[in-house]
């Protein structure tokens, strides 16, 4: 049987960020995996989750089983922190899943089983392992334009033109906030024309919101997902709490299922719980238990969002200073779209190539599309990142 079996892809972040610890040089920059790092280069454990820890650790007295689609203290935790009062709890159906990528997985799964023929649209570009586990799982995939590789921003027109194409129950996957791997994000006017295409053609929207608190602001980075949720008759979203909270390891997600029908909700929340004991079966509880708590706390909800708010200050003034610095050394503002772009990656918009020869002579890591992590940069790597660029004639 082994030997049936083939070599598979690597997925390229994951091969970049094994390559990074593998080069000898002292001097490396790593901007690859989107994991936030601190300026000494560390990812730290947040505050209010070393105090939820604490608390959890002192307080729990069992390991047994929770549910299958976790505690629903934890789903009613992250709706209301992502949806706000945006749609009525009694429409929504949530399972606790294995990390933000769990819950696109299971999304996939669901949309699979309800609608066999259904289509996903993905921007283009979107996160590879969208592509990959759709590719895995024989759903096919459609493309709709997304970034403008001249401005560095959206291409709205070219997005709605493509988007008009999808067909009813075909589904659409979006980012809620801070695009990835682009950097670039729609705004609320946009995304109003989004909904009227999605409105018109019958295609249900999918929401992947990764980054919430890394762009705008907590709030700010749900609007959209909101403006969706409250104004299409049903959808799909996917959360992550991996890097707003910093417990990437933890594999902490959910996936919702909106509907405007409440009757629907028992039959959706039925069917994500059975997706969940196909596949896993119960979900990790500790990171979502932490979030809980943390959620439910005063104390701990607002030391953690003023972390978060200095994690989401120090990425933008990262921002700001490379844009700044590449303004200072070409003379121009062909990279101001730095300053404008959100969350925790910039496409920069360099060929392959130059990709690799940032990486061979400057053992500076990116993405090979030219997807950077902000979060990776500091003080002292700033001006040297952008000396490389010019150098290599970004
Ligand atoms: C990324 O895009 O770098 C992160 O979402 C980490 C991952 O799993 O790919």
């Amino acid at each position: 049987m082994f030997n049936q079996l083939k070599p598979q892809p690597a997925d390229k972040i994951l091969a970049l960020m094994a390559a990074f610890r593998k080069d000898p040089r002292t001097d490396k920059i790593d901007l690859g995996v989107g994991v936030y790092k601190d300026a000494t280069g560390n990812t730290p454990v947040m505050r209010a989750i070393k105090a939820a820890e604490h608390r959890l650790w002192e307080e729990q007295t069992t390991k047994a089983y929770v549910g299958l689609v976790g505690d629903p203290a934890y789903g009613d935790a992250m709706i209301n922190l992502i949806l706000g009062n945006a749609v009525s709890r009694e429409n929504i159906g949530a399972a606790a899943t294995p990390g933000g990528t769990g819950a696109v997985r299971q999304a996939f799964e669901l949309i699979q089983m309800a609608s066999p023929d259904a289509r996903v649209f993905v921007s283009n570009p979107t996160w590879p392992n969208h592509i990959s586990i759709l590719g895995y799982l024989g759903i096919e995939t459609v493309a709709y334009r997304y970034f403008d590789d001249e401005t560095r921003g959206v291409d709205f027109d070219g997005m709605i033109e493509d988007l008009k194409t999808a067909r009813k129950g075909d589904v659409v996957l979006l980012h809620g906030c801070c695009h990835n791997p682009t950097g670039a994000n729609l705004n609320l006017v946009e995304w109003q024309a989004v909904i009227d295409v999605l409105n018109a053609t019958g295609a249900i929207p999918m929401i992947d919101i990764a980054y919430q608190g890394f762009g705008e602001g907590l709030e700010q980075d749900a609007a959209a997902t909101r403006l969706v949720a409250s104004s299409v008759p049903e959808c799909l979203i996917a959360a992550s709490c991996s890097k707003n909270f910093g417990i990437y390891r933890e594999r902490t997600g959910l996936l919702m299922a909106v509907s405007q029908d409440a009757g629907q909700r028992q039959l959706n929340q039925g069917t994500l719980a059975y997706l969940n004991r196909q596949n896993y079966s119960f979900p990790p509880d500790h990171g979502a238990r932490l979030v809980t708590m943390i959620l439910n706390d005063d104390a701990l909800r607002a030391d953690w969002a003023s972390e978060l708010e200095d994690v989401r200050q120090s990425m933008l003034s990262l921002r700001q200073s490379l844009a700044g610095e590449l303004q200072r050394l070409t003379g121009s503002d062909r990279f101001a779209f730095l300053g404008q772009h959100r969350g925790m990656f910039s496409r920069l918009g360099a060929s392959p190539e130059m990709v690799e020869k940032l990486r061979a002579d400057h053992g500076i890591y990116m993405i090979g599309d030219s997807r950077m992590n902000i979060a990776g940069l500091n003080a002292d790597t700033v001006p040297i990142l952008a000396q490389a660029i010019v150098d290599v004639g970004v």
